[in-house]
């Protein structure tokens, strides 16, 4: 078994104003102030407060990611953000493939990839994210529905340095549902299986899979505990200090 060191991941999506960045102190002085958890610790903030978040928790073992990224490199291309510029933010990593960008902006298996390769090219990590919608779970084809995903959506030169893969059952993200410890470690362990069969053992079994819907303190032991779940992406829940320090608490 390769040693995996869990990440646990907050996704602030479209919340955020410049006063939030006392959140991030107070996460950064728990984090001080406590036992240093086992764990890597990220946020993603909008776009706009990256460059904020980055220069405050320098130094603090916090890092910094975007929520989403061009695949493009800069230039005439008005709204859009290059993974280049997150860089220069001050981000260190991207999230790529949220089922709320795959739902609201269309994106395919194909823009996906896209996205990763202009992460990996910035020299920044890619957190693919995959998961089945809930009329896919009814169907049974949540399986399927992942190694789909997981095929399109993932890069060629994905290894555990630039890729970081995020299973967010699409129902669970949200909804205070989330799926059971079974069901969490019969898809981490397709994902597992995946990766091992298209990258190699080592790669494949180095590659941080994360659970992310409705991680919750209350939950986040149980669901961590899973085999080859290698930490958590978080929504809802990392948007006040006190209750993502309650989720890495998992990692205490
Ligand atoms: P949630 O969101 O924790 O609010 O369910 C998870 C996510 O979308 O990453």
């Amino acid at each position: 078994m390769t040693a995996r060191r869990p990440l646990v991941a907050g996704n602030w999506k479209m919340n955020g104003l410049r006063g939030s960045v006392a959140e991030v102190e107070a996460l950064a002085s728990a984090l001080q102030q406590r036992p240093a958890p086992a764990c890597d610790v990220m946020i993603a903030p909008p776009f706009t407060l990256i460059a904020q978040f980055a220069h405050t928790t320098a130094n603090t073992g916090i890092s910094i990611a975007g929520q989403d990224c061009s695949a493009l490199a800069p230039g005439a291309h008005t709204g859009d953000v290059a993974a280049t510029m997150l860089a220069d933010a001050g981000a260190t990593a991207v999230i790529v493939g949220h089922s709320e960008r795959r739902q609201d902006h269309f994106e395919t298996d194909e823009t996906v990839n896209a996205k990763a390769h202009a992460v990996h090219a910035a020299g920044l990590v890619a957190i693919i994210c995959v998961g089945e919608t809930e009329p896919e779970r009814d169907r049974g084809e949540t399986l399927d529905v992942v190694k789909g995903q997981l095929s399109g959506s993932v890069p060629d030169n994905a290894d555990a340095v630039n890729t970081v893969i995020a299973y967010e059952p699409v129902w669970a993200i949200g909804t205070g549902r989330t799926p059971t410890t079974d069901d969490v470690e019969t898809v981490h362990a397709t994902i597992r299986e995946c990766l091992v069969t298209r990258f190699g053992a080592e790669k494949g079994n180095a590659m941080r899979v994360l659970y992310g819907g409705s991680v919750k303190a209350a939950n986040a032991s149980e669901l961590m505990a899973v085999a080859n779940v290698d930490g958590a992406l978080v929504g809802g829940a990392s948007l006040r200090a006190a209750d993502f320090d309650g989720i890495i608490d998992a990692y205490r």
